[in-house]
Protein backbone atom coordinates (compact mmCIF):
# COMPACT_ATOMS: atom_id res chain seq x y z
CA UNK A 1 0.00 0.00 0.00
CA UNK A 2 0.99 3.64 -0.93
CA UNK A 3 1.16 5.84 2.07
CA UNK A 4 -0.31 8.29 -0.63
CA UNK A 5 -3.59 6.45 0.37
CA UNK A 6 -3.51 7.92 3.71
CA UNK A 7 -4.99 11.67 4.72
CA UNK A 8 -2.84 14.17 5.36
CA UNK A 9 -0.97 14.75 8.52
CA UNK A 10 -2.82 17.22 9.70
CA UNK A 11 -1.15 19.17 11.89
CA UNK A 12 1.65 20.59 9.57
CA UNK A 13 -0.88 22.93 8.39
CA UNK A 14 -0.59 24.26 11.87
CA UNK A 15 3.41 25.25 11.74
CA UNK A 16 2.34 29.47 9.82
CA UNK A 17 0.07 29.76 13.09
CA UNK A 18 2.25 28.48 15.69
CA UNK A 19 5.29 30.45 14.38
CA UNK A 20 3.04 33.89 14.38
CA UNK A 21 2.04 32.46 18.36
CA UNK A 22 5.62 32.11 19.34
CA UNK A 23 5.90 36.04 18.35
CA UNK A 24 3.98 36.73 21.14
CA UNK A 25 5.82 38.74 24.10
CA UNK A 26 4.28 35.94 26.66
CA UNK A 27 5.07 33.25 24.90
CA UNK A 28 3.08 30.42 23.34
CA UNK A 29 -0.11 28.99 25.19
CA UNK A 30 -0.79 25.59 23.13
CA UNK A 31 -4.14 24.78 23.24
CA UNK A 32 -3.73 22.25 20.05
CA UNK A 33 -2.97 19.14 20.04
CA UNK A 34 -4.05 18.34 23.89
CA UNK A 35 -1.59 16.60 25.30
CA UNK A 36 -1.57 16.24 29.08
CA UNK A 37 0.74 18.42 31.03
CA UNK A 38 0.68 17.65 34.52
CA UNK A 39 2.80 15.06 36.29
CA UNK A 40 1.62 11.38 36.05
CA UNK A 41 0.47 10.74 39.59
CA UNK A 42 2.89 8.14 42.21
CA UNK A 43 0.45 5.48 42.24
CA UNK A 44 1.72 4.86 38.77
CA UNK A 45 5.06 5.40 38.67
CA UNK A 46 5.89 3.39 41.90
CA UNK A 47 4.01 0.55 40.24
CA UNK A 48 5.82 0.96 37.49
CA UNK A 49 9.12 1.13 39.09
CA UNK A 50 7.81 -2.32 40.77
CA UNK A 51 7.17 -3.82 38.14
CA UNK A 52 10.53 -3.24 35.83
CA UNK A 53 12.03 -6.37 36.55
CA UNK A 54 10.63 -7.33 33.25
CA UNK A 55 13.01 -9.99 31.67
CA UNK A 56 9.82 -12.41 30.12
CA UNK A 57 7.84 -11.25 27.02
CA UNK A 58 4.44 -9.81 28.63
CA UNK A 59 1.27 -11.73 26.76
CA UNK A 60 -1.23 -10.53 24.53
CA UNK A 61 -3.51 -11.37 27.08
CA UNK A 62 -2.11 -9.05 30.23
CA UNK A 63 -2.23 -10.27 33.42
CA UNK A 64 -4.50 -11.58 35.87
CA UNK A 65 -3.90 -8.64 38.00
CA UNK A 66 -4.50 -6.36 35.05
CA UNK A 67 -8.15 -7.90 33.35
CA UNK A 68 -9.22 -8.18 37.22
CA UNK A 69 -8.50 -4.28 37.84
CA UNK A 70 -10.00 -3.85 34.50
CA UNK A 71 -13.13 -5.45 35.07
CA UNK A 72 -13.33 -3.57 38.68
CA UNK A 73 -12.84 -0.41 37.21
CA UNK A 74 -15.82 -0.66 34.48
CA UNK A 75 -17.81 -2.08 37.27
CA UNK A 76 -17.25 0.47 39.99
CA UNK A 77 -16.61 3.60 37.64
CA UNK A 78 -19.42 2.77 34.40
CA UNK A 79 -21.69 0.28 36.26
CA UNK A 80 -20.82 -2.34 32.96
CA UNK A 81 -20.54 -5.86 34.11
CA UNK A 82 -18.19 -7.52 31.34
CA UNK A 83 -18.46 -11.70 30.96
CA UNK A 84 -15.32 -13.54 33.46
CA UNK A 85 -12.76 -11.59 32.92
CA UNK A 86 -10.42 -14.55 33.05
CA UNK A 87 -12.55 -16.58 30.82
CA UNK A 88 -11.45 -18.67 28.26
CA UNK A 89 -12.72 -16.18 25.71
CA UNK A 90 -11.59 -12.68 27.12
CA UNK A 91 -14.07 -10.16 27.77
CA UNK A 92 -11.38 -7.60 28.50
CA UNK A 93 -7.84 -7.11 27.27
CA UNK A 94 -4.92 -4.27 27.23
CA UNK A 95 -3.75 -2.42 24.50
CA UNK A 96 -0.92 -0.28 23.44
CA UNK A 97 -2.38 3.01 24.01
CA UNK A 98 -5.65 3.60 22.43
CA UNK A 99 -4.84 5.39 19.24
CA UNK A 100 -3.07 2.44 17.67
CA UNK A 101 -6.07 0.14 18.38
CA UNK A 102 -7.88 2.65 16.85
CA UNK A 103 -5.96 2.90 13.75
CA UNK A 104 -5.58 -1.07 13.71
CA UNK A 105 -9.00 -2.40 14.57
CA UNK A 106 -10.32 -2.99 11.05
CA UNK A 107 -7.19 -4.56 10.64
CA UNK A 108 -7.42 -6.88 13.42
CA UNK A 109 -10.81 -7.87 13.24
CA UNK A 110 -9.75 -8.90 10.10
CA UNK A 111 -12.89 -6.76 7.74
CA UNK A 112 -12.04 -7.08 4.27
CA UNK A 113 -13.81 -4.62 2.17
CA UNK A 114 -16.78 -2.94 2.89
CA UNK A 115 -17.73 0.65 5.02
CA UNK A 116 -17.15 1.87 8.08
CA UNK A 117 -19.16 4.07 9.87
CA UNK A 118 -17.66 7.08 11.86
CA UNK A 119 -19.13 10.43 13.18
CA UNK A 120 -19.41 13.35 11.24
CA UNK A 121 -16.87 15.50 13.16
CA UNK A 122 -14.04 12.57 14.28
CA UNK A 123 -11.01 12.32 15.68
CA UNK A 124 -8.84 11.25 12.73
CA UNK A 125 -7.92 7.87 13.63
CA UNK A 126 -10.96 6.08 12.65
CA UNK A 127 -10.69 6.87 9.19
CA UNK A 128 -6.88 5.68 8.71
CA UNK A 129 -7.52 2.88 10.14
CA UNK A 130 -10.73 1.67 8.08
CA UNK A 131 -8.23 3.42 5.07
CA UNK A 132 -5.32 1.12 5.97
CA UNK A 133 -7.33 -1.88 5.83
CA UNK A 134 -8.29 -0.67 2.53
CA UNK A 135 -11.80 -0.11 3.82
CA UNK A 136 -14.49 2.73 3.07
CA UNK A 137 -15.53 5.61 4.92
CA UNK A 138 -18.91 6.73 5.70
CA UNK A 139 -19.70 10.11 8.05
CA UNK A 140 -23.03 10.20 9.95
CA UNK A 141 -24.05 10.95 13.43
CA UNK A 142 -27.40 8.49 13.12
CA UNK A 143 -27.44 5.21 12.08
CA UNK A 144 -27.89 5.70 8.17
CA UNK A 145 -30.62 4.20 6.24
CA UNK A 146 -28.68 3.41 3.46
CA UNK A 147 -25.29 1.91 3.48
CA UNK A 148 -23.18 -0.39 1.42
CA UNK A 149 -21.93 -2.97 2.89
CA UNK A 150 -21.22 -1.50 6.27
CA UNK A 151 -18.97 -3.34 8.34
CA UNK A 152 -17.75 -1.57 11.72
CA UNK A 153 -19.22 1.40 13.45
CA UNK A 154 -17.02 3.67 15.33
CA UNK A 155 -19.27 6.19 17.95
CA UNK A 156 -17.26 8.26 20.23
CA UNK A 157 -18.46 9.75 23.53
CA UNK A 158 -17.85 11.91 25.13
CA UNK A 159 -16.69 13.31 21.49
CA UNK A 160 -13.09 14.44 20.35
CA UNK A 161 -13.34 17.01 19.24
CA UNK A 162 -16.53 18.41 20.20
CA UNK A 163 -17.56 16.74 23.63
CA UNK A 164 -20.65 15.36 22.72
CA UNK A 165 -22.24 13.02 24.56
CA UNK A 166 -24.52 10.78 22.80
CA UNK A 167 -27.64 9.87 25.25
CA UNK A 168 -28.79 6.41 26.35
CA UNK A 169 -31.39 6.53 23.56
CA UNK A 170 -28.61 7.24 20.87
CA UNK A 171 -26.25 4.90 21.80
CA UNK A 172 -29.39 2.10 22.42
CA UNK A 173 -30.15 2.91 18.24
CA UNK A 174 -26.84 2.65 17.09
CA UNK A 175 -26.61 -0.78 18.92
CA UNK A 176 -29.79 -2.41 17.70
CA UNK A 177 -28.90 -0.79 14.12
CA UNK A 178 -25.73 -2.62 14.41
CA UNK A 179 -27.22 -5.75 15.91
CA UNK A 180 -29.97 -6.02 13.26
CA UNK A 181 -27.13 -5.97 10.67
CA UNK A 182 -24.36 -8.00 12.05
CA UNK A 183 -21.92 -5.20 12.57
CA UNK A 184 -20.50 -4.68 16.04
CA UNK A 185 -20.56 -1.18 17.25
CA UNK A 186 -17.23 0.17 18.88
CA UNK A 187 -17.37 3.11 21.19
CA UNK A 188 -14.00 5.02 21.93
CA UNK A 189 -14.97 6.05 25.48
CA UNK A 190 -11.22 7.14 26.18
CA UNK A 191 -12.86 10.55 28.05
CA UNK A 192 -15.78 8.35 29.96
CA UNK A 193 -14.27 9.85 33.43
CA UNK A 194 -14.71 13.42 32.43
CA UNK A 195 -18.41 14.20 32.04
CA UNK A 196 -18.47 17.96 33.40
CA UNK A 197 -22.12 18.98 32.62
CA UNK A 198 -23.31 14.93 32.42
CA UNK A 199 -22.85 11.63 33.08
CA UNK A 200 -21.66 9.73 30.09
CA UNK A 201 -23.15 6.35 29.72
CA UNK A 202 -20.64 3.34 28.14
CA UNK A 203 -22.17 1.58 25.30
CA UNK A 204 -21.66 -1.55 27.73
CA UNK A 205 -23.49 -0.39 30.31
CA UNK A 206 -26.92 -2.62 30.66
CA UNK A 207 -29.50 0.17 29.84
CA UNK A 208 -27.77 0.57 26.07
CA UNK A 209 -26.73 -3.22 25.67
CA UNK A 210 -29.22 -4.99 27.39
CA UNK A 211 -28.79 -8.72 28.80
CA UNK A 212 -25.34 -9.05 26.61
CA UNK A 213 -22.42 -7.41 24.99
CA UNK A 214 -23.02 -9.02 21.60
CA UNK A 215 -21.74 -7.12 19.00
CA UNK A 216 -20.01 -4.22 21.06
CA UNK A 217 -16.47 -3.15 22.21
CA UNK A 218 -15.70 -0.25 23.97
CA UNK A 219 -11.94 1.44 24.23
CA UNK A 220 -10.65 3.07 27.02
CA UNK A 221 -7.42 4.48 28.08
CA UNK A 222 -5.14 6.12 30.97
CA UNK A 223 -3.65 8.88 28.79
CA UNK A 224 -6.19 11.19 30.29
CA UNK A 225 -8.30 10.35 32.94
CA UNK A 226 -4.64 9.01 34.55
CA UNK A 227 -2.33 11.54 33.02
CA UNK A 228 -0.21 9.19 31.28
CA UNK A 229 -0.02 9.57 27.46
CA UNK A 230 3.24 8.46 27.76
CA UNK A 231 2.69 4.63 28.77
CA UNK A 232 0.51 4.00 25.94
CA UNK A 233 -2.32 1.96 28.26
CA UNK A 234 -5.51 0.99 26.96
CA UNK A 235 -8.06 -1.22 27.28
CA UNK A 236 -10.25 -2.89 24.89
CA UNK A 237 -13.39 -4.88 26.20
CA UNK A 238 -16.95 -5.76 25.44
CA UNK A 239 -18.25 -9.10 23.26
CA UNK A 240 -15.85 -11.87 24.73
CA UNK A 241 -16.25 -13.46 20.46
CA UNK A 242 -15.15 -9.70 19.08
CA UNK A 243 -12.70 -9.02 21.98
CA UNK A 244 -10.69 -13.08 21.45
CA UNK A 245 -10.92 -12.44 17.64
CA UNK A 246 -8.43 -9.14 18.21
CA UNK A 247 -6.86 -11.11 21.31
CA UNK A 248 -5.90 -14.01 18.77
CA UNK A 249 -4.45 -11.23 15.60
CA UNK A 250 -2.03 -9.95 18.52
CA UNK A 251 -1.19 -13.28 19.56
CA UNK A 252 0.32 -13.41 15.91
CA UNK A 253 1.34 -9.52 15.38
CA UNK A 254 2.52 -8.58 18.88
CA UNK A 255 2.20 -5.44 20.12
CA UNK A 256 1.68 -6.39 23.79
CA UNK A 257 1.60 -4.03 26.53
CA UNK A 258 4.95 -3.84 28.40
CA UNK A 259 4.95 -5.95 31.66
CA UNK A 260 5.62 -2.81 33.89
CA UNK A 261 3.17 -0.46 31.75
CA UNK A 262 0.51 -3.51 32.66
CA UNK A 263 1.25 -3.55 36.07
CA UNK A 264 1.08 0.44 36.65
CA UNK A 265 -2.44 0.63 34.87
CA UNK A 266 -3.48 -2.19 37.01
CA UNK A 267 -2.59 0.01 39.92
CA UNK A 268 -4.35 3.13 38.10
CA UNK A 269 -7.09 1.23 37.50
CA UNK A 270 -7.50 -0.11 41.31
CA UNK A 271 -7.37 4.07 42.10
CA UNK A 272 -10.08 6.55 42.02
CA UNK A 273 -8.41 9.85 43.87
CA UNK A 274 -5.97 10.54 41.29
CA UNK A 275 -8.75 10.30 38.71
CA UNK A 276 -10.66 13.28 41.00
CA UNK A 277 -7.80 15.18 41.19
CA UNK A 278 -7.27 15.08 37.43
CA UNK A 279 -10.93 15.75 37.17
CA UNK A 280 -10.89 18.71 39.67
CA UNK A 281 -7.62 20.35 37.90
CA UNK A 282 -9.62 19.84 34.16
CA UNK A 283 -12.72 21.29 35.61
CA UNK A 284 -11.14 24.95 37.11
CA UNK A 285 -9.14 25.03 33.80
CA UNK A 286 -12.35 24.81 31.59
CA UNK A 287 -14.71 27.20 33.75
CA UNK A 288 -11.77 29.71 33.60
CA UNK A 289 -11.02 29.41 30.01
CA UNK A 290 -14.73 29.27 28.80
CA UNK A 291 -15.63 32.15 30.50
CA UNK A 292 -12.60 34.13 28.98
CA UNK A 293 -13.53 32.61 25.06
CA UNK A 294 -17.00 33.82 25.77
CA UNK A 295 -15.97 37.45 27.08
CA UNK A 296 -14.12 37.30 23.75
CA UNK A 297 -16.80 36.45 21.60
CA UNK A 298 -16.54 32.85 21.09
CA UNK A 299 -19.47 30.77 20.83
CA UNK A 300 -18.96 27.14 22.66
CA UNK A 301 -20.79 23.96 21.52
CA UNK A 302 -21.42 20.81 22.71
CA UNK A 303 -18.09 20.68 25.27
CA UNK A 304 -20.59 19.01 28.26
CA UNK A 305 -17.74 16.57 28.53
CA UNK A 306 -13.93 15.86 27.40
CA UNK A 307 -10.93 18.09 27.78
CA UNK A 308 -12.21 20.48 24.61
CA UNK A 309 -13.63 23.78 23.91
CA UNK A 310 -15.59 23.48 20.68
CA UNK A 311 -15.69 27.23 19.51
CA UNK A 312 -16.81 29.03 16.67
CA UNK A 313 -17.13 32.64 15.86
CA UNK A 314 -19.50 31.95 13.03
CA UNK A 315 -16.47 32.17 10.61
CA UNK A 316 -14.08 30.19 8.97
CA UNK A 317 -11.70 27.83 11.16
CA UNK A 318 -8.46 29.38 9.83
CA UNK A 319 -9.30 32.95 10.73
CA UNK A 320 -10.50 31.91 14.37
CA UNK A 321 -6.70 30.02 14.05
CA UNK A 322 -5.22 33.17 13.43
CA UNK A 323 -6.99 35.62 15.68
CA UNK A 324 -5.97 32.94 18.35
CA UNK A 325 -2.12 33.21 17.11
CA UNK A 326 -2.04 36.85 17.13
CA UNK A 327 -2.50 36.36 20.98
CA UNK A 328 -0.32 33.48 21.42
CA UNK A 329 -2.43 30.95 21.43
CA UNK A 330 -2.30 28.00 19.22
CA UNK A 331 -5.63 25.79 18.90
CA UNK A 332 -7.00 23.07 16.22
CA UNK A 333 -9.08 24.29 12.97
CA UNK A 334 -12.35 22.06 13.05
CA UNK A 335 -11.63 21.07 9.63
CA UNK A 336 -8.88 18.76 10.75
CA UNK A 337 -12.02 16.65 11.91
CA UNK A 338 -14.08 16.68 8.91
CA UNK A 339 -15.65 18.74 7.14
CA UNK A 340 -18.34 19.69 9.57
CA UNK A 341 -15.75 21.05 11.45
CA UNK A 342 -15.07 23.74 9.14
CA UNK A 343 -16.40 26.50 11.55
CA UNK A 344 -14.99 25.62 14.73
CA UNK A 345 -11.66 25.35 16.59
CA UNK A 346 -10.81 22.82 19.37
CA UNK A 347 -9.35 24.45 22.08
CA UNK A 348 -7.74 21.85 25.19
CA UNK A 349 -8.04 21.99 28.76
CA UNK A 350 -4.66 20.16 28.70
CA UNK A 351 -2.08 23.50 29.54
CA UNK A 352 -0.60 24.40 32.67
CA UNK A 353 -2.89 27.05 35.35
CA UNK A 354 0.05 29.31 34.85
CA UNK A 355 -0.58 29.03 30.55
CA UNK A 356 -4.73 28.87 31.13
CA UNK A 357 -4.32 31.86 33.26
CA UNK A 358 -2.18 34.02 30.29
CA UNK A 359 -4.76 32.74 28.09
CA UNK A 360 -7.62 33.80 30.28
CA UNK A 361 -5.84 37.09 30.89
CA UNK A 362 -5.07 37.78 27.17
CA UNK A 363 -8.59 36.82 25.99
CA UNK A 364 -10.04 39.21 28.21
CA UNK A 365 -7.42 42.16 27.76
C1 LIG B 1 -11.19 10.20 20.66
C2 LIG B 1 -9.81 9.74 20.93
N1 LIG B 1 -9.54 8.45 20.86
C3 LIG B 1 -8.31 7.98 21.12
C4 LIG B 1 -7.28 8.83 21.44
C5 LIG B 1 -5.93 8.25 21.67
O1 LIG B 1 -5.53 8.31 22.97
P1 LIG B 1 -4.41 7.34 23.53
O2 LIG B 1 -3.79 6.64 22.36
O3 LIG B 1 -3.44 8.20 24.22
O4 LIG B 1 -5.11 6.38 24.41
C6 LIG B 1 -7.51 10.19 21.53
C7 LIG B 1 -6.41 11.10 21.87
O5 LIG B 1 -6.48 12.26 21.94
C8 LIG B 1 -8.81 10.65 21.26
O6 LIG B 1 -9.10 11.97 21.32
Amino acid sequence: MSSRTLPDFPWDSLRPARARAAQHPGGVVDLSIGTPVDPTPDVLRTALAAGSDAPGYPTALGTTDLRLAAANWLQRRLGVTVADPLGDTPSVIPTVGSKELVALLPTLLGLQGGTVVIPEVAYPTYEVGAVVAGLRVLRSDVPPEDVADPVLVWLNSPGNPHGRVLTPDELRAWVAWGRARGVPVVADECYVELGWDVVPTSVLHPAVAGGSHEGLLAVHSLSKQSTAAGYRAGLLSGDPALVTRVWEARRHLGLLVPGPVQAAAAAALGDDAHVELARSRYGARRERLRAAVEAWGGRIEHSEAGLYLWTTRDEDCWTTVDRLADLGIVVAPGSFYGPAGQRHVRMALTATDERVDAAVQRLTA
